[in-house]
């Protein structure tokens, strides 16, 4: 721990699983203040996790940070309001705000899947962007102080890639509320940023992660690594997108995937 974030306080979504609890710990080993945010106070089942009957402040106050959980479903803004309102009565304002939770439907071409999944995938990877963008937006103006957003969207916002439309339109879509919240809000002194991760095992890619032969592949086609991404790659990101050093940094999207999307190989068959 080296302090990046002394004095911050942070909301994660989807704090409870995969990356946003990896998120949420290196936040609070960093010297945040951590609001957990997740539909569930546990890990999804399915998923690498260490300890995963523990919540994630429960393994952050163990480890000596400061964490809360706090329910919220990211596409109702009735509960996201009341998160940031929460995160304020109990720690005295708001510093970092990152939009994580995420969904990713079942694989199929356009034509065998149900519009439902489009449905399903924007109300929460894009409609749920807007809202803990627009509540953060809402409070750091109301702070005049300033802060920073950092959107996890994926290596699918930036290419097409075969069976996962609904997926990619949603993540594009996030790039895009990325870039124009970086513009809006900059004047304001509101930093906006993007990580565009590739795959990486958890409990949303489990069903292709425990996939010995496809496991392979992803392996095979990265430049660099000889691995998928780790949450550990993910929280690394998140953590320097937040602090000081990244201070002049806005409307980007970083990629975090060993060079896995510069080889396109992908976009034909995964
Ligand atoms: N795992 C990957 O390979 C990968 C790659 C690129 C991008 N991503 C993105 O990273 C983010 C995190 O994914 P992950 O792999 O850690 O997934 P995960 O399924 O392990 O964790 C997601 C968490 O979000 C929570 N969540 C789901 N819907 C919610 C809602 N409506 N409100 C609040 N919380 C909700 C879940 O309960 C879960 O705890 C997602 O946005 C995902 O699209 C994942």
């Amino acid at each position: 721990m080296t302090g990046e974030l002394s004095g911050q306080t942070a909301i994660v979504t989807g704090a409870s699983s995969g990356f946003g609890r990896k998120i949420a710990r290196y936040y609070a080993d960093e010297g945040a203040t951590v609001v957990c945010a997740d539909i569930r106070e546990t890990p999804r089942e399915g998923g690498y996790e260490d300890d995963p009957d523990r919540s994630t402040p429960e393994i952050i106050e163990r480890e000596g940070g400061e964490a809360i959980y706090v329910e919220c479903d990211v596409t109702d803004p009735d509960t996201v309001s009341a998160l940031v309102e929460t995160c304020v009565s109990e720690f005295g304002g708001l510093d970092v705000f990152v939009n994580n939770a995420g969904i990713y439907p079942p694989l199929g071409k356009v034509h065998e899947r149900p519009v439902e999944d489009l449905d399903r995938a924007y109300a929460v990877n894009v409609k749920g962007v807007w809202n803990g963008s627009k509540y953060a937006v809402q409070q750091f103006l109301e702070q005049d102080s300033g802060g920073t957003i950092i959107n996890v969207v994926s290596l699918a916002g930036l290419c097409g890639w075969a069976e996962q439309a609904a997926y990619n339109a949603s993540k594009g879509a996030a790039k895009q509320l990325t870039e124009t919240l970086a513009i809006e809000y900059g004047p304001e002194g509101v930093r906006v940023n993007a990580i565009c991760p590739g795959f990486a095992p958890t409990a949303l890619t489990s069903d292709l992660y425990d996939v010995e032969e496809f496991k392979q592949k992803i392996t095979d086609n990265a430049p660099y690594g000889d691995r998928w991404v780790s949450p550990e790659d993910v929280a690394n990101a998140a953590v320097f997108l937040a602090s000081e050093k990244a201070a002049f940094i806005t409307g980007e999207c970083l990629t975090v995937d060993g060079g896995y999307g510069l080889t396109y190989a992908h976009t034909r068959d995964l």
